[in-house]
């Protein structure tokens, strides 16, 4: 283990396996197990992956980037979500240094190049007792080694191998997540959402576009909250703060079906 790696907080012990029902699954099994923050779970494979809003996401084998990371930070339950703005600013880095592929953020937390997307992130929080927060089980699925993807998909998900023409090692992409997660998550724990929240609107493809809540009422995304809502600006000009879950992005797309 190199220096770096010593002094990291994350990614001290990886469980890296071959075919899973989903590593969400196995991450929380081992949180619930007592195992420390920054214990990692990869598969090679997933036969009933998860993405968010009880989307199924799905892999091929062996071509992309699947793991699930315990977290536990000294924070209430209503701020579990905003570990997935903290994941999509750690991705965004790792594309940039691992590949050279440069990557944007769409809120809350998919990571596009372009149109296409070519990472999401789904927190699952454990709340042992009202306003406590036991673990986030971060997942992240990061699509690196497809050369191509099935219509209608081809027209929404990219690849790294898709972006740069050459295939790259998933461990290599995994070891660059950790490094850039464990930067990103420690500014996190000293500052909050404060911490990363200008690197976030750096890396946002969000900003500037229209978008729609989930009451149907509908703006141009302006800022991100403090809370890491995201702002709207109506056409009457009135201010609405979405959460997560709650907003429609213009061009809004998932990996998973
Ligand atoms: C989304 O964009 O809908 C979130 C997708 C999250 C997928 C990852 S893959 C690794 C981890 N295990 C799962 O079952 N889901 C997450």
């Amino acid at each position: 283990m190199s220096l770096a790696e010593a002094s990291r907080r994350l990614g001290h012990r990886v469980h890296a396996l071959g075919i899973v029902d989903s590593t969400q699954t196995e991450a929380v099994r081992l949180a619930e197990a007592g195992a420390a923050e920054g214990t990692v779970v990869t598969a090679s494979h997933q036969t009933s992956g998860r993405g968010r809003r009880g989307r199924r996401w799905v892999d091929a084998g062996g071509e992309s980037l699947l793991m699930s990371i315990v977290l536990r930070p000294p924070v209430s339950p209503n701020r579990a979500p905003q570990l997935s703005l903290v994941g999509a600013v750690a991705v965004a880095d790792a594309l940039r240094a691992c590949a050279g592929v440069r990557a944007a953020i769409r809120w809350p937390n998919d990571v596009m190049v372009g149109e296409r997307k070519i990472c999401g992130m789904l927190p699952e929080a454990a709340t042992p007792r009202p306003g406590a927060l036991g673990h986030v089980v971060l997942g992240i699925g990061l699509n690196v080694n497809q050369a191509e993807f099935p219509a209608p998909l081809c027209d929404l998900a990219t690849s790294v191998r898709i972006e740069t023409g050459r295939m790259t090692a998933i461990g290599e992409i995994l070891e660059g997540v950790l490094s850039a997660l464990d930067r990103w998550y420690g500014r996190f724990l000293t500052a909050g959402l404060d911490g990363i929240r200008e690197a976030w609107l750096e890396r946002a493809q969000s900003i500037g576009r229209r978008a729609r809540a989930a009451d149907g009422r509908e703006g141009v995304a302006v800022d991100l909250g403090r809370d890491g809502a995201l702002v709207l600006r109506t056409d009457s000009g009135e201010t609405l703060r979405v959460l997560a879950g709650d907003v429609t992005m213009e061009a809004s797309h998932a990996t998973g079906d």
